[in-house]
């Protein structure tokens, strides 16, 4: 193997420059070739790469955000799309893929795979939702902006006495929102993958004032309820006055943590290894501290599953 390239696609997650680095200085010190494919698999289609030197990946380590950019594409889901990306690759002499990304980037990295091309997965998405993996790259990050934004927002909520939902990102997701309601002391989470019911988000609040508590915060993840409507709905129930913050994109951004860096340095680096050992199709992760490779196949079949003893511990901590 003389050559390789790297991409990040999908929603970009911080610590990718971090594993972009890893994978770029890995290369080079095992004596590879390395470009950069800008877009992810849109650039791919539309030829755009370039060569990544030693010095291309300096000063990034602790940026969010990726330089390679990132993007969705349709084409690329389709066949042809596929097709066409392995002939552009191999035309170049491109004999290895990094694929950085979350489960869409995944499914992009096994179908180079099938196309003929050796292709290694790396998890990043700040929603922390792939399989084979305790965490992927942004997740802490984003925890922690979700964290620090929940500590700001109970200052402000005991001093009035409100009710106040915060709104994280997770489509499908509950990881951030149940880390973040933990960790920020919240009386109520609400995660796509669990089913609630209003009553008892309620009951939780009136039980608190009863014993005194001057605020409750609620931390509602994107794809478990419109935290809006939520907050319309328990204003009108309890008449207690309720504000509600959603979280947005900031939860993308910022400097990635100490441990964001480290995953994505160590992934980005195994995934050069397994690349050099000649083995294609694989997902790289952290499985109980240690570096662990999943064929993509098998990852994929899977779903990852919110931690139901942590979510009834949240519970049990809120009462
Ligand atoms: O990166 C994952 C994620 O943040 C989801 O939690 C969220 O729903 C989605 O991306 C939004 O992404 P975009 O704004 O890029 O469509």
């Amino acid at each position: 193997m003389r050559q390789i390239a790297v991409l990040t696609s999908g929603g970009d997650a911080p610590g990718m420059n971090a594993c972009i680095r890893a994978v770029v200085r890995k290369a080079i010190y095992h004596g590879l070739k390395v470009v950069g494919i800008s877009r992810g698999f849109a650039g791919l289609l539309d030829g755009e790469w370039f060569p990544l030197d030693l010095a291309s990946v300096s000063d990034i380590i602790h940026r969010g955000g990726t330089i390679l950019r990132t993007a969705r594409s349709q084409e690329f889901y389709r066949p042809e799309g596929q097709e066409k990306g392995g002939r552009l690759l191999r035309g170049a002499g491109i004999e290895g893929v990094v694929v950085i990304g979350g489960d869409g980037s995944f499914r992009g990295a096994k179908a180079l795979y099938e196309r003929g091309l050796p292709t290694v997965a790396v998890p990043a998405t700040i929603d922390n939702d792939i399989p084979c993996t305790d965490y992927t790259i942004g997740f802490d990050t984003a925890l922690n902006t979700a964290i620090e934004a929940i500590n700001k927002i109970r200052d402000t909520a005991t001093s009035h006495e409100r009710v106040f939902l915060v709104e994280v990102m997770g489509r499908r997701s509950g990881q951030i929102a149940l880390s973040a309601g933990i960790a920020g002391g919240a009386e109520s989470i609400l995660v796509p993958e669990i089913p609630f019911s209003l009553e008892a988000v309620v009951d939780r609040i009136e039980r608190g004032r009863r014993r005194g508590k001057l605020h409750s915060i609620i931390v509602v993840a994107e794809g478990a309820a419109s935290a809006l409507e939520l907050g319309r709905e328990i204003e009108g129930r309890i008449g207690l006055e309720t504000r509600v913050t959603i979280l947005g994109h900031i939860q993308r951004g910022g400097n990635p943590t100490a441990m964001d860096r480290i995953v994505a340095s160590r992934l980005g680096a195994r995934a050069v290894e397994l690349l050099l050992e000649g083995t294609g199709g694989y997902m790289v992760g952290l499985v109980g501290g240690e570096v662990k490779e999943t064929p993509l196949a098998q990852a994929l079949e899977q779903q990852k599953t919110i931690d139901r003893d942590l979510y009834e511990l949240a519970a049990v901590l809120a009462l």
